[in-house]
């Protein structure tokens, strides 16, 4: 299953998805956690130090070899530098599972409470200006548009703040996207803003109150949102450890945020899934993108890369 931490700057994103891939690793579950913002901070919130988390491979920088590994043989996709983004898996690709061996893997991901961490890396100073198919941010589109995850896999995605994700089709790309809200009325505001976004496109969106301090902001939330707030997490004394450098085990989170955490697990668990709509949805944003600059950035038919008789499923993936 693959999930999106989305909302507001600051409202808790990071702290929400460590907290909520922990989780998921203390079950057992195999769990890849994304940090897919170039603030890089995920590693940190699950327990990397300061050196560790700057030493992490960064997905970003090397997208080219990515993408040859991805492209495997598939005959529409002539070289790396002919893929974007959004280039979708046809029959010839290299499609991912999350439990396996493969040159991605072991060339990116780091354990890390539990979980095996992947990161976009850093905006540098060279990455200024460069044409949106070099951007780094893509990468995990692409990771994403060939991961075929089963049932009781999960996959933890750490957004940017904002409205990035609907720059191309990353925003669709998951089972279910928690946008975080703080009580106040910008949090709010962005809760609309991404859902008035995110209308028409299948997106399966539900809210995850934070920082809730008693019945006041509960009421708040719950008048705003209505029917599409989840649960809430209550301001935390463990979170606030963490952020003053203690990792501690998981079974001293306040016993009111580890049920909510159980709650966002079956909702996820609950959410439906749909790989005819996740494959046509990679090729509706793949043709919007071949036309309004890939063909022109690349010097070629982009749209020609979509196999039309090819469908995202597990049974596509050779058996690990
Ligand atoms: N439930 C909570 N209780 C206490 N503090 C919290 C809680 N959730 C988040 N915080 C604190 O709020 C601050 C912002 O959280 P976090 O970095 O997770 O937000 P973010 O949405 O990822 O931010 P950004 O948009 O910068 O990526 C951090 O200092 C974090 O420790
Ligand atoms: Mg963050």
């Amino acid at each position: 299953m693959k999930v999106a931490f989305v909302g507001k700057g600051g409202s808790g994103k990071t702290t929400l998805s460590s907290l909520f891939a922990r989780y998921l690793a203390a079950t057992g579950a195999p769990v890849l956690a994304i940090d897919a913002d170039i603030n890089q901070h995920l590693g940190v919130a699950l327990g990397l130090d300061e050196d560790e988390a700057a030493a992490l491979p960064a997905l970003g920088g090397h997208l080219a070899e990515i993408k040859d590994y991805l492209r495997g043989d598939n005959p529409r996709i002539a070289s790396a530098a002919a893929m974007v983004k959004t280039t979708p898996p046809g029959r010839g690709s290299r499609l991912l599972r999350v439990v396996e061996d493969n040159p991605v893997w072991s060339r990116f991901e780091r354990p890390v409470g539990g979980v095996r961490l992947l990161a976009t890396g850093p905006f540098a100073e060279g990455d200024l200006g460069v044409a949106c198919y070099h951007s780094k941010v893509g990468a995990v589109e692409l990771l994403l548009n060939h991961l075929v995850d089963g049932p009781g896999e999960y996959v933890v995605v750490d957004m940017t703040a904002g409205a990035d994700a609907f720059a191309s089709g990353l925003f669709t790309r998951f089972d279910l996207t928690f946008l975080v809200a703080e009580p106040t009325r910008k949090s709010v505001g962005v809760w609309r803003q991404y859902r008035d976004h995110a209308a028409g496109f299948d997106v399966a969106l539900r809210v995850v109150g934070n920082k809730v301090e008693g019945p006041d902001d509960l009421a708040f939330l719950r008048a705003a949102v209505g029917d599409d707030l989840l649960v809430c997490l209550e301001h935390s004394r463990y979170v606030r450890s963490i952020e003053q450098g203690t990792v501690r085990s998981l079974a001293s989170l306040e016993q009111a945020n580890r049920t909510a955490l159980a709650r966002m697990l079956e909702a996820v668990d609950a959410a439906p899934k749909d790989w005819a709509t996740f494959t046509r949805q990679a090729v509706d944003f793949h043709v919007r993108n071949a036309l309004s600059w890939a063909n022109r950035a690349v010097g070629a038919d982009l749209t020609a890369q979509v196999d039309p008789d090819f469908v995202m499923a597990p049974a596509q993936a050779p058996a690990s």
